[in-house]
């Protein structure tokens, strides 16, 4: 061989990974719809995504970036008030006072996340909802692809029965956000947390499918084949 036809074969075979990657990655973009079945308007939030007010009734549906949304969150705040250019404030899940969110939003709030391991051997998307930022709205996160509908739903009443300590308008605060110590956090040199502690199990009983502590049981978290699409509900039916 010589060395110009291996240069066009080690360039043809550059480009041939090039367009194989831009395909895989067209290919696996997920879709999401965000419904806000709430009496109330809720201000999506979505990083990455950004924001959008949803009145009752109102969907919000956008796709990932597969170049560059591996992981995401998704969560719901509550009485904003923005002015014209995007800038002003939430009661909850506030992203920095900005109507587009780039960054995790202020406590307390209900959590979905995601995470893609699109180039990996097993393919899978994690997904899960979690208590650990608190709770403000009741939430359903679901695939909904022919080949995977799992769902996960947190629809307890834990603003109704939140304990006085952990209160706050329109919401309730995980302890960790309000004591930061080891035993609410899960920190220290073997970082555990004890589920049977009072706190997580009020969290666990109304949530059940819900992580309520940073290193709950792995069974909070779902998986779905690659290519997936997903579905989140804010206020979904309690069945
Ligand atoms: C989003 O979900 C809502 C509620 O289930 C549904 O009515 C709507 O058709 C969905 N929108 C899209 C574009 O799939
Ligand atoms: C919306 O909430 C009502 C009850 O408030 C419930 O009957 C309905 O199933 C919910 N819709 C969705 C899409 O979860």
């Amino acid at each position: 061989m010589n060395l110009i036809s291996f240069k066009n074969l080690y360039f043809s075979s550059l480009l041939y990974y090039y367009l194989l990657s831009l395909q895989l990655a067209s290919v696996h973009a997920a879709n999401f719809n965000l419904t806000n079945n709430c009496s109330y308007t809720v201000w999506a939030a979505a990083v990455p995504g950004g924001g959008r007010e949803l009145k009752h009734g109102q969907e919000w549906v956008f796709n990932t970036d597969p170049n560059f949304a591996d992981r995401g969150q998704i969560w719901a705040r509550t009485n904003c008030k923005f002015d014209k250019n995007g800038n002003g404030k939430c009661e909850n899940g506030d992203c920095n006072g900005a109507e587009l969110c780039v960054s995790e939003g202020t406590r307390p709030y209900t959590l979905a996340e995601y995470s893609f391991e699109r180039n990996q051997i097993n393919n899978l998307d994690f997904f899960d909802i979690s208590v650990a930022s608190g709770f403000n709205v009741p939430m359903e996160f679901r695939g909904t692809s022919s080949d995977c509908s799992k769902v996960i739903k947190c629809v307890g009443d834990i603003n109704g029965f939140c304990p006085t300590e952990l209160r706050h308008s329109g919401g309730c605060y995980h302890p960790c956000t309000i004591f930061k110590n080891n035993q609410f956090c899960c920190l220290g040199v073997i970082p555990r947390c004890d589920p049977s502690e009072a706190y997580f199990k009020f969290f666990k009983d109304l949530c059940p499918n819900a992580y309520s502590y940073t290193l709950d049981d792995v069974t909070s978290t779902l998986t779905c084949p690659t290519g997936t699409d997903y579905k989140v509900v804010f206020c979904p039916s309690s069945t």
